[in-house]
């Protein structure tokens, strides 16, 4: 005989198999995205939450090998379910993995907002019950869509079942107390019965809902708790239920910040992503988006109309309208914008500006150096105190290779310049107004690299006349 742990072992299984024909589209409903996450990985980060990662399993089925591939690295393990015949049916094919247990928590994968502590609730409260199955129900106003939970017992306190909205009663359709699809279990208890699930209802499939009935009938007890918070529980069929979970998400998100210190006006227009950071003081317009792993510090102003992914900007940087950074770095003081375009690999150091139409991509800016009009600089190492003119443009693509610009510190480049790499401007030098520089200029030098002008006296006149 096996010997068995001495406390009792919980797993975490979380459905995520199913195809979501409801939101129509050639991607599987669990790694569409609210609050700029999947749905499923935000299911697993409250579950890594309450148990750890090997305990953890993803019952996954359409499109299998992308869902596992998204979120693999957070750890957790795997089961497949093929093909897919419902929500019991998951549980059977998760039958291998959670005999070892002795309880289940059942998640849902499409149900984002729920939160570790409402899981632990569950969790708690089946095992104080000693049930068979525990149902995390809720109160909605407006239940529709939801299987609706039949309570029973003499103080009403156990379900009798879960009857799903399509097979009910025009009376039970008015409950308002629907099934959440989170559950715990008896492992023994589920398994025991599990086979007793019938297809006989309007989609053909094994629901996992039914196990309510079934262990009712076997003299099993089947408990009830219900949410504290009814909104934790909603869940994603439809895209109007997926735009209005990342409505809420983003505006908890803001509502989070705020209490941190950040100013954020006019919040339902911001889309700030779940790991964002951004520091007291700092302010940001409307009509922002702060995505992915983006961190800005203390005393900044991202104003209206800029767009700033996995950015790090630092303190006391003022990003003006209508920016878009991406993965780039901003540091103290710096001011960029209006309309400046920072590509990957944009380092702007310290109190340096980049201004208006200026495009960065590769690119070290140093300290207190400016580029502050319609200009591009790319694959470029730029020195401290350099002033980069309007126009200016780093040629550095040959058409088959790309070439490095290096500015070292002090320099002056005259405006509508342009720099054929590979060059390099030495320390403290200058280039002329609209040259194009092809060769390196060496120290304190000054380079011109344009045709030189000509005068021809009274050729308007003359030509007026004739
Ligand atoms: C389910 C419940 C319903 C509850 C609602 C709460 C059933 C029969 N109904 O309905 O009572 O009110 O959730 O949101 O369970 N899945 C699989 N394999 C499958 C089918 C589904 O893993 O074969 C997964 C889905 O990917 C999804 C979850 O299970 O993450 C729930 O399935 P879904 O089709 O969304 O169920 P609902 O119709 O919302
Ligand atoms: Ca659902």
């Amino acid at each position: 005989m096996e010997m068995k742990a001495q406390s009792k072992k919980t797993a975490i299984a979380i459905m995520a198999a199913g195809k979501g024909t409801r939101l129509k589209s050639k991607h599987p409903k669990v790694l569409h995205e609210v609050g700029g996450k999947p749905l499923l990985q935000h299911v697993i980060a409250a579950a890594k939450q309450v148990g750890p990662a090997e305990d953890i399993f993803a019952i996954i089925g359409h499109e299998a090998d992308l869902v596992q591939k998204t979120v693999a690295h957070t750890g957790i393990r795997f089961v497949r379910q093929e093909p897919q015949r419902g929500t019991g049916h998951a549980l059977m094919c998760a039958r291998a993995v959670l005999e070892d247990y002795d309880n289940v928590i059942v998640l849902s994968g499409d149900a984002p907002l729920i939160t570790a502590e409402t899981i632990e609730r569950l969790r708690d409260f089946h095992a104080q019950k000693k049930a068979a199955m525990t149902i995390l129900s809720a109160a909605l106003e407006d239940p529709t869509g939801y299987g609706r939970v039949i309570r029973t017992g003499a103080k009403k306190d156990e379900a009798a079942a879960i009857i799903e909205e399509k097979s009910c009663t025009p009376a039970q359709r008015k409950l308002r107390e629907i099934n959440s699809g989170f559950y715990a279990f008896s492992v023994k208890a589920l398994f025991d019965h599990i086979d007793e699930l019938t297809t006989d209802n309007p989609h053909g499939e094994y629901y996992l809902t039914d196990m309510a009935d079934v262990l009712r009938r076997a003299k099993r007890r089947v408990a009830v708790i219900p949410a504290l918070n009814a909104s934790e529980i909603l869940g994603s069929n439809t895209r109007w239920e997926l735009v209005e979970l990342d409505h809420k998400m983003r505006l908890e998100k803001c509502r989070k910040l705020m209490t941190e210190g950040v100013t954020i006006f006019n919040p339902e227009s911001c889309v700030i992503d779940a790991d964002v950071e951004v520091g007291a003081d700092t302010v940001i317009e409307p009509f922002v988006q702060l995505r992915g792993r983006t961190k800005i510090g203390l005393e900044c102003k991202v104003r209206s109309y800029s767009v700033i992914q996995h950015s790090r900007i630092g303190d006391g940087v003022i990003i003006r309208q209508g920016c878009v950074l991406d993965d780039a770095i901003v540091a103290n003081n710096a001011t960029v914008g209006p309309y400046s375009h920072l590509r990957p690999g944009s380092d702007i150091g310290e109190a340096a500006h980049v201004g208006n139409f200026v495009e960065t991509k590769k690119v070290r800016l140093g300290k207190g150096s400016k580029a502050n009009h319609l200009t591009y600089l790319g694959d470029a190492e730029i020195g401290t105190g350099v002033n980069i003119g309007a126009g200016t443009i780093t040629c550095n693509y040959d058409g088959v290779n790309k070439h490095k610009t290096l500015i070292e510190d002090g320099v002056f480049v005259g405006s509508d310049s342009t720099l054929v790499a590979p060059v390099k401007l030495s320390k403290g030098s200058y280039v002329g107004a609209a040259s194009c520089i092809t060769e390196d200029v060496p120290e304190d030098s000054l380079a011109i690299g344009r045709g030189k002008q000509v005068i021809k006296e009274g050729w308007v006149k003359k030509k007026r006349e004739c």
